[in-house]
């Protein structure tokens, strides 16, 4: 009797176990929230589509060497400098710009007064990296 609830217990703590990494194996490829819907950044950006700025897919494209220029005409180096991709992404998502894509510009996403906070630099991060994985 005893034995046979131990192994019930085994069993259930496998089966949440499972559970955990199939739920967390969904998570890690989903959407990050910002980009989602109606949220914030896709109120400007889609992700296939021309919209305020330029699409997602388009960006990750270019940045992965899959476009040769951006709609400006620039390259990557000119589009970056030295600057390392995701480093630059996130300073101009960050603090905004334009030149890249047209003279429409992107405004800043986290600067406010120089000053920017730790929890929107994490979603800038995460959205940055979801971006350039679209094109990989
Ligand atoms: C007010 C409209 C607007 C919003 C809101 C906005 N963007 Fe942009 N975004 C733009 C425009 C316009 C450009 C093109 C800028 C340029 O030409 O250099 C751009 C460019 C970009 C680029 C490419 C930058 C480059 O230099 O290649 C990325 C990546 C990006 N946006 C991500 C985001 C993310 C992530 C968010 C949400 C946190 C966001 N944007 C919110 C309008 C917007």
């Amino acid at each position: 009797m005893r034995k046979k609830s131990m192994l019930k217990t085994v069993k259930v703590a496998a089966m949440s176990l499972a559970c955990l990494l199939i739920t967390n194996s969904v998570m890690a490829a989903e959407m990050p929230e910002m980009a989602r819907g109606s949220n914030y950044c896709s109120t400007c950006h889609k992700v296939e589509g021309k919209s305020v700025g330029p699409s997602w897919m388009e960006i990750s494209k270019f940045y992965n060497g899959k476009m040769a220029r951006s709609t400006s005409g620039k390259s990557v180096q000119d589009a970056i400098g030295d600057v390392p991709v995701e480093q630059f992404l996130i300073r101009k998502v960050s603090a905004g710009g334009h030149g890249n894509w047209g003279n429409q510009p992107m405004l800043a996403n986290d600067n406010v007064y120089n000053k920017p906070t730790e929890l929107k630099q994490k979603q800038i991060k995460e959205l940055v990296e979801y971006i350039l994985s679209l094109a990989k």
